[in-house]
Order: structure tokens, then C-alpha cells, then sequence
């Protein structure tokens, strides 16, 4: 979609699965959840109903209210939708994620056909964002944390600590598509959870564990996120470099010190750059350095 890099585009199925899979999981845990929320509200308003408004109080099968029955058959349903959740895992049924997939599978074969007879783009190559936005209907957001001196990470580690530009990091990136470098992905212990993880590498047989993606350039870590409007690039200083023609916004904690390092955030160019928002906080017991929040969106 994003380049040349293929003369006959082709959809991976095995790496959409993956991708399906990841995002079905937080779809099915949300959709729980929104059930779990209304069992406990509509249970209420049985009871209500039953005992509060007194309707049909006196049919009470077995001598229990009938409010009973209900909300115990609601509960029935309720760990039987938790139980495909977390057991069995298929709560909608094969043919049903069958059919997700192969909707994926011909939506993105059609929009591959249509960018390539329309514009016959070649990405890697793009320079400006007008082009940008002919093949990319998403907000890329790059998002890192930044010293006074560009500084973001040394010996594949962070050099600060600053619990809420990581709070802030899970606020914005939970449900989204996440894009790393492989050694970004490797200094984290184990995979950030709630998010689709997208690793880019050159090595073609990388190990990941399931469910995280491996890519082995930008265009295709783009291609990989097919389903999140907001994919977010989260480093290291390599991706940085090479994300930036493509991303729409950027969500920069500036920390305000100096650091010694040895992986840098490359230079932004204030001429395409607007900072759209900015809060400064100083530093307290859970923050060792002044910071501020800093949103900008290209112009
Ligand atoms: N402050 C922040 O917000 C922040 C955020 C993230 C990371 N960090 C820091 O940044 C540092 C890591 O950054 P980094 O620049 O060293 O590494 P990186 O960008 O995380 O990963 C670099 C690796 O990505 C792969 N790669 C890069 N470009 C590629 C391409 N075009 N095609 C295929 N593979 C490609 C290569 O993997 P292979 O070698 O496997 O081919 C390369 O070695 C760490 O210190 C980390 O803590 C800081």
C-alpha cells in the first residue's frame, strides 16, 4: 500500500490473523465488560420492578420472585459469554472469525487496487505530506520522550524516571497498534498489554511471542495497522528517524535537562511542525525532572 517494495501486492493471512486476533481479543474483553455492566444494571431494575414497582410480584414460581429466575439466567449467560472469553476463546464462533477475516482480507486487497490505479504512489520515497495524506487515511503519532538535547535512551534502556510520561504513554497508546524497533521491543521485560505490538526488523526469522507482529520495514508496519486510525510510533532513535515523513502528529514529553546518550530523537523541522498544546510540570517525588507535555501536528 505504502510503496514499491512489491511488484504484485499480496496480503499476508498469516500476519492478518495475527493482527485480527490481537484486536479481536481487546474487542471481546471490552464487549464483556460492556455486558458485565449491564447484567449489574438491568439486574437492579428487575429487582426493581419486581420488588420496588410490585409487577407480577404474585407469580413467584417455587415460591422464589420471578426476579430471581431472570437475573440467574442472565448470570448463566453472562459466565458463559466470560467462559469463550478466557477459555475457549470463541465467543462469536470459527465461521464467524472466518468471515472477519476474509472482510479484511478483500477490504485491503480493494484498497491497494484503488491507491495504485489512482496515484501509483511510491512511499518510501514521499517527501511531502500532501502526498503523505493521498495513502494514509490515519493519524501516525510519533510519541517519545525527549531531553533538552534530543537525548531519549542510552545502552537500550530509558534515562530517567518519570512515572507520568509513562502514564501518560499507556493513556494514549492502550488499544492502538504500537510501532518499534527491535530494540525498543527488546528493552521491554515482556509485551505492553492492551496494545498491538508491531516489531520492525531485518532479521527474517525473528522470534516474538504470539501475537506481536514482525515487519521488516516502515511502509509495512503502516500496512500492518490496517484497523487503527492512530497507530502510534514509539521509537527507538532509528524508527524515529525513519517514521517522521510519515506521522501526522507528535505527542513529546520534553524533558527539561540534559542526558548523556547515546540514541538520539532526530531534529524537527519548526517550518512543518505546529505546537498545538504544551504543559509544563515540575519535577516531585514521582518525577525526577521538570517536564512538559508538548502536542504538535504538521502544517
Ligand atoms: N525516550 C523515549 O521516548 C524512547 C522511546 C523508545 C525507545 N527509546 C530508547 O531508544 C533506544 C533504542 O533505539 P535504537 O535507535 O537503538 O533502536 P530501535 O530504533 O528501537 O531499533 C533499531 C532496530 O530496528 C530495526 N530496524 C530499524 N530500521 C529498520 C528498517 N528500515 N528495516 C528493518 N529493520 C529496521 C533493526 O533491527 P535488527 O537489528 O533486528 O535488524 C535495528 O537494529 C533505547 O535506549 C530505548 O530505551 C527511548
Amino acid at each position: 500500500m505504502f510503496g514499491n517494495k512489491k511488484n504484485t501486492p499480496q496480503i499476508d493471512k498469516e500476519q492478518l490473523e495475527l493482527i485480527k486476533n490481537a484486536q479481536k481479543r481487546i474487542k471481546q474483553k471490552k464487549r464483556l465488560y460492556t455486558h458485565f455492566i449491564l447484567f449489574l444494571i438491568g439486574s437492579v431494575a428487575l429487582i426493581v420492578v419486581n420488588l420496588g414497582l410490585h409487577v407480577a410480584e404474585t407469580f413467584r414460581p417455587l415460591n422464589v420472585d420471578w426476579f430471581v429466575f431472570v437475573v440467574g439466567f442472565w448470570l448463566l449467560l453472562l459466565l458463559y459469554h466470560a467462559f469463550n472469553v478466557f477459555v475457549v476463546n470463541k465467543f462469536m464462533g470459527a465461521d464467524w472469525e472466518q468471515q472477519q477475516l476474509d472482510k479484511l482480507v478483500a477490504k485491503q486487497k480493494e484498497g491497494i487496487t484503488k491507491l495504485e490505479q489512482k496515484h501509483q504512489i511510491n512511499a518510501p520515497e514521499l517527501k511531502t505530506p500532501e502526498k503523505k495524506k493521498l495513502k494514509i487515511n490515519k493519524t501516525v503519532t510519533i510519541i517519545a520522550a525527549v531531553a533538552e538535547n534530543n537525548a531519549i535512551g542510552k545502552d537500550n534502556t530509558l534515562i530517567w524516571h518519570l512515572r507520568d510520561d509513562l502514564q501518560r504513554f499507556k493513556t494514549l497508546t492502550s488499544g492502538h497498534c504500537i510501532i518499534m524497533g527491535r530494540k525498543t521491543f527488546e528493552s521491554f521485560p515482556k509485551p505492553l498489554p492492551n496494545r498491538t505490538h508491531i516489531v520492525i526488523t531485518n532479521q527474517s526469522n525473528y522470534k516474538v511471542p504470539h501475537g506481536v507482529i514482525v515487519v521488516h520495514n516502515i511502509a509495512d508496519a503502516l500496512d500492518a495497522a490496517l484497523e487503527d486510525k492512530q497507530p502510534f510510533i514509539i521509537g527507538g532513535g532509528e524508527i524515529y528517524k525513519q517514521a517522521l515523513p510519515f506521522a501526522d502528529k507528535i505527542e513529546l514529553t520534553r524533558v527539561h535537562d540534559t542526558f548523556d546518550a547515546d540514541t538520539f530523537f532526530p531534529e524537527v523541522d519548526v517550518n512543518h511542525w505546529k505546537e498545538t498544546s504544551k504543559t509544563f510540570h515540575p519535577k516531585d517525588e514521582n518525577n525526577d525532572h521538570d517536564y512538559s507535555f508538548i502536542t504538535y501536528e504538521r502544517q
